[in-house]
């Protein structure tokens, strides 16, 4: 075991069970945070929530195969496992997971979770596989972790949902705590993927919050008509010349229902392409 101030690193299965059976028996809270690794504002505030609940911190870093498709980017996606760790150390995290993909899929493995309609909506059509991947992947950190409480962000709504119920559907005693987006000043969430954006791409960007923002003040000056309200979001988009638009719905916050007239509470999610870099945002109304 590799150790970095009061850091921790594993990278073995076995050796992360026995520290977090140890914590059981010791009665001490164990939090998690799972990542991918190139460690952001927005992951920090995942990190720190967990180290001000819990007794006990575990991140884990693992760039996940299995959840990018064919032609995305899990060979260009940023490795910093040096930064990384002198972040994790920096916040006070105890141990940081970090396995090899024979680790997390030894020869012979061949099990998934296939999430249900969840799934089936927003990114799920235009990334095939990408939330099976995900589910699988949590739910073996989840195994190998067994924590008691696990902390995720709103930056990606439809993960966070399908992870929530995942584990209400598989009776797993592990509590889902939600965090906000964490946003650049001129808006734009932040995201590894953000690094991929060339200067001009970054001022571009600036205008898929500002998108969301629009919808989110004509609804409270009283528009209901999800017609209406996405239109002034794919106008400032087209304005700011960022035409490759996934989707930009609003829906049922929890059961990810289309909805044709808005409501309080529900979700803004949009996804757009800047020549070929994904960028998702989202907002509650
Ligand atoms: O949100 C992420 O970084 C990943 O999807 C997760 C949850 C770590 C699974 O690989």
């Amino acid at each position: 075991m590799d150790s970095v101030g009061t850091l921790s690193v594993l990278n073995c299965p076995s050796d992360m069970k026995k520290i977090s059976d140890a914590c059981r028996k010791a009665g001490r809270e164990l939090g998690f945070v799972p990542t991918m690794g190139a460690l952001h504002k927005g992951h920090i505030t995942l990190v720190e929530e967990s180290v001000r609940r819990a007794d006990v911190t575990v991140a884990s870093v693992f760039v996940n195969p299995t959840q990018f498709g064919p032609g995305e980017d899990f060979n260009r996606y940023e490795r910093d496992y040096e930064g990384d760790v002198e972040k994790l150390a920096r916040c006070g995290v105890n141990y940081l997971f970090y396995p090899d993909i024979s680790d997390i899929y030894p020869d012979g493995f061949q099990t998934t979770v296939s999430v249900g309609n969840l799934g089936d909506c927003l990114c799920g059509p235009f990334r095939p596989g990408h939330f099976d991947g995900v589910a699988t992947v949590v739910l073996k950190l989840f195994n190998i972790v067994r924590p008691d409480f696990a902390v995720f962000g709103r930056k990606d709504y439809q993960q966070l949902k399908i992870v929530q119920k995942m584990v209400r559907d598989f009776d797993m005693d592990i509590e889902i705590v939600e965090m906000p987006i964490v946003r650049e000043p001129d808006g734009l969430a932040m995201s590894s993927r953000n690094a991929y954006l060339s200067a001009e791409q970054r001022i571009k960007a600036a205008s898929v919050s500002k998108a969301l923002r629009e919808i989110g003040k004509k609804f409270k000056g009283g528009c209901d008509d999800c017609r209406i309200l996405l239109a002034e979001a794919d106008k400032v988009l087209r304005m700011a010349q960022i035409n490759d638009i996934d989707y930009i719905e609003i829906r049922d916050p929890e059961t990810l229902e289309l909805r044709h007239r808005a409501v309080e509470g529900d979700l803004v999610a949009l996804a757009v392409r800047l020549d070929g870099t994904r960028l998702i945002d989202n907002i509650v109304l």
